[in-house]
């Protein structure tokens, strides 16, 4: 568990770490090459060492170096194996290998992942956008199993969004499996997140032929094979969301530095409306030092709705939610992707927030109360954040249990924090044992 102790004022730099959910699709594209591809600014994360766990069971071979955060793939021979359940109810990412195992091998079989505490997350988009490339695609007990009548998938024009828009997973499942099917596909409804953009890169470097990144209709052509490559993952714009608000609740002067102030846009823009100072340069963000809690000059109530990019992303409202008890006033959040991503929310409440939830996919922030530390339990990745963050300002200690979910997405965050000031340890969790 971490234990927080509150009310330490932070200040100082930290650097942004390669993206986590960039690096998981780019991983698993490794697989549509028989040569090697070398990804540098790889995140020392427990969801990395997941997806190259499964890489190597399905036959690849994996070397890490972590003092340069190098990872080398090689997915030379082939037939490959299958991605099993362990893996797929650990980490929902590992899904990416679909596409790619099925374009290269013209046939995979995957355990169909459940849902989890963020909400349903089914992958129907994913299994939709295979079948309309030609893939014959069935459950069976609990596994998606595919395969390619005819050896090659086929390109197709389709709109791959879902009731909630377009789809981060299903896009790129789709963008891997259509670079290596025979002619054009066009998705229409295409996510337009930067991880999606990296990962269309990083396919390009390897040979593919893309065009419309970052928009909602991405057209890739197909090519008979891909090739090796090298590639630098970018920075992980939810990793330094996190650290500039919790600059912005402790009222510290806190820098990340090489990140993509361009990824950020809106939660910059809804920090500058909050009353948070900002300092914005080429590569990097810096709260400025101010006094949250003054009644003229201090944090204001600021709404958010999430949405698919460049929309508030889901996975900052949790923080956001945090930064909000200590704006006076009502704000009011609505989840537009996961309408049942609230599960921080009964663990803010002991905490001392005022906090209600109203329709499906919405909260309410009672603002500017004072928090106190308790016992709390992280339910998710970015819940265990939102959590840390909310111990960063509540008095006295804040034990946060389960954080192993942390790990999943943040790299050393105790220690990063601690060289920002902030006082908090890691201990054995009695409630794991
Ligand atoms: N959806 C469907 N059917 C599908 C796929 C998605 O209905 O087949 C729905 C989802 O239920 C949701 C919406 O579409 O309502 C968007 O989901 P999306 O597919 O975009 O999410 P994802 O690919 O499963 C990625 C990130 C999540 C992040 C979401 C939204 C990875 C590995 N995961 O998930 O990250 O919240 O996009 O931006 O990239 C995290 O890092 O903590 C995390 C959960």
């Amino acid at each position: 568990m971490l234990v927080v102790e509150g009310g330490h004022p932070l200040e100082g730099v930290v650097t942004c770490s390669g993206s986590k959910n960039a690096f998981l699709p780019i991983a698993a594209a490794a697989l549509l090459t028989s040569e090697t591809v070398k990804v540098r600014r790889v995140p020392d994360l427990a969801d990395v060492r997941l997806i190259l766990n499964i890489l190597e069971g399905l036959g690849c071979s994996v070397e890490r170096d972590l003092t340069t955060s190098t990872v080398h793939i090689r997915a030379k021979d082939l037939p490959l194996g299958e991605a099993g359940w362990e893996d797929v109810r650990r980490m929902r990412g590992s899904v990416y290998v679909l596409g790619p195992l099925l374009a290269r091998t013209g046939s995979a079989k995957v355990s169909l992942p459940g849902g989890c505490v963020i909400g349903q997350r089914p992958i129907d988009i994913h299994l939709r956008g295979l079948q309309e490339l030609g893939a014959k695609v069935d459950i069976d007990h609990g596994h998606v199993v595919a395969s390619v009548p005819g050896g090659r998938l086929r390109g197709a024009h389709m709109y791959l969004g879902g009731s909630s828009g377009s789809s981060v997973g299903g896009t790129g499942n789709i963008m891997m499996a259509a670079c290596l099917a025979e002619g054009e596909t066009i998705i229409e409804g295409a996510a337009c997140e930067p991880e999606i953009v990296d990962l269309g890169h990083f396919l390009i470097s390897m040979g593919a032929k893309i065009e419309g990144l970052g928009s909602p209709r991405v057209t890739v052509t197909g090519v008979e094979e891909l090739g090796g490559c090298e590639h630098e993952v970018i920075p992980d714009r939810i990793e330094a969301g996190t650290y500039i608000i919790a600059g912005a609740l402790t009222g510290g002067r806190v820098k990340v530095d090489e990140c993509e102030p361009g990824h950020l846009a809106v939660l910059l823009a809804r920090l500058h409306e909050a009353g948070v100072p900002l300092e914005i340069g080429g590569g990097f963000i810096e709260t400025q030092p101010f006094d949250p809690h003054d009644p003229g000059n201090g944090l204001r109530a600021t709404d958010v709705t999430t949405l698919p990019y460049p929309g508030f992303p889901t996975d900052l409202q949790a923080q956001w939610m945090v930064l909000m008890t200590q704006a006076p006033g009502i704000s009011v959040i609505t989840e537009k992707l996961f309408p049942d991503r609230y599960m921080h929310m009964p663990e803010l409440l002991r905490l001392g927030a005022e906090l209600r939830r109203q329709n499906a996919g919405t909260a309410i922030v009672q603002g500017g109360t004072r928090l106190s530390g308790a016992p709390v339990t992280a339910s998710d990745l970015r819940a265990s954040a939102a959590l840390v963050l909310a111990g960063l300002i509540a008095k006295g200690e804040t034990e946060i249990h389960r954080v192993y979910h942390i790990d999943r997405g943040y790299e050393r965050i105790e220690e990063r924090l601690g060289t920002l000031g902030a006082v908090i340890r890691r201990e054995s969790d009695p409630w794991q044992a």
